[in-house]
């Protein structure tokens, strides 16, 4: 699709959005993680053209996000511990992965043919549009599949320009990386994706450990080892670092050699602001050019294990061109 991408404030741009989901069109739309491409869940069109701007695999099936309990009970089945996790945690950075609810009003171009369905209710204008639409609403990450996600309206634009209509602007994402998902598997609850929501949190709720995916498996079908790249290389865990390299730091940590440009995560090393600024620091150094983006290593605890993660897959060998 060719259109002109307008970015417009949340207030100024809400009636537009609500009048363009109506249509059935796919429109840019703030969360407390990042932006998302949201389009209306129960019409295949309107999933259908979020994975056309996105050139997503369709085989990649898509978070159902909700504006209220009543929503989310008609598209997934929740049982007590779901419910639980939902009013501790919602609205808020966690996906839960659920049976579908039978005649759920979910298109199933959306699930890609699953019979369980990633459901979140969002903070923000996300929640305000599936309220106002009184529709569930489909929305990946609004970047072109395979690359960072979107923190800024302005990155949405970049990626997603004359291919969609609007990206409404909430300014910079709070919590900075996607929603935790998870999962019931046959050995209980699993973390299928680290994210915004720390694990240690969700488990403290569960009253158990969450089991972690099996490095191989593929249970979030988009979790494919290379995701969330920039177009740079990454190295990860540097302690030196080159002229022709910029540096991703945290901390305090030091690094022997003077890079051609560096940014600092967390100064003081609290790794909520270093998953804020995560992507859009990446984004940043990226866009100079350097030969390599060399990282200093990141504690893995709470917030830590999703940021390992998403470094991770950045620095992984890319697919071929006409693959993932
Ligand atoms: O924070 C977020 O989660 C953002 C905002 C917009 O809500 N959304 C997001 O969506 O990150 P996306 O499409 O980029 O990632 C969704 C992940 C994919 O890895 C997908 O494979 C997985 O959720 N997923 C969707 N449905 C699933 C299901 N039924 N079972 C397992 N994984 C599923
Ligand atoms: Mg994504």
């Amino acid at each position: 699709m060719d259109c002109i991408t307008h970015v417009l404030g949340i207030e100024d741009g809400f009636g537009a959005a609500l009048a363009l989901l109506a249509e059935g069109r796919p429109v840019g739309v703030p969360t407390e993680t990042v932006y998302g491409l949201a389009a209306d869940a129960t019409r295949g069109e309107a999933v259908a053209a979020i994975y056309a701007a996105k050139d997503r695999p369709r085989f990649n099936p898509l978070i159902i996000h909700v504006a209220d309990m009543a929503m989310a009970r008609a598209v997934a089945r929740f049982d007590s511990a779901a419910l639980t996790l939902a009013a501790r945690f919602w609205p808020g950075p966690l996906t839960l992965v659920l049976p579908l609810a039978d005649a759920a009003p979910v298109h199933p171009l959306a699930l890609a043919g699953l019979d369980t369905v990633a459901i979140r209710m969002p903070q923000g204008a996300l929640r305000d549009l599936a309220a106002a639409l009184a529709r569930p609403l489909a929305a990946p990450s609004a970047n072109p599949s395979g690359r960072l996600s979107p923190t800024t309206a302005q990155a949405v634009a970049d990626g997603l320009k004359g291919r969609i209509p609007l990206v409404l602007d909430g300014g910079a994402a709070g919590v900075g990386v996607e929603s935790s998902i998870i999962g019931r598997t046959d050995q209980g609850w699993a973390l299928l994706r680290p994210g915004g929501l720390a694990a240690g949190d969700i488990e403290a709720v569960l009253g158990h450990r969450l089991a972690r995916a099996q490095s191989g498996t593929l249970i979030a079908p988009g979790m494919l080892a290379s995701h969330y790249a920039p177009g740079t290389r990454l190295r990860l865990d540097a302690t030196t670092v080159a002229p022709d390299e910029a540096l991703l730091t945290f901390g305090d940590t030091l690094v022997r050699g003077q890079p051609r440009a560096m940014l600092n995560l967390s100064p003081s090393g609290d790794l909520a602001e270093a998953a804020r600024n995560l992507f859009s620091h990446l984004r940043r150094l990226d866009a100079g050019g350097p030969e390599m983006i060399a990282v200093t290593p990141i504690p893995h605890e709470g917030l830590g294990e999703a940021i390992n993660d998403r470094l991770a897959r950045a620095a992984a060998p890319r697919p071929a061109p006409a693959g993932l």
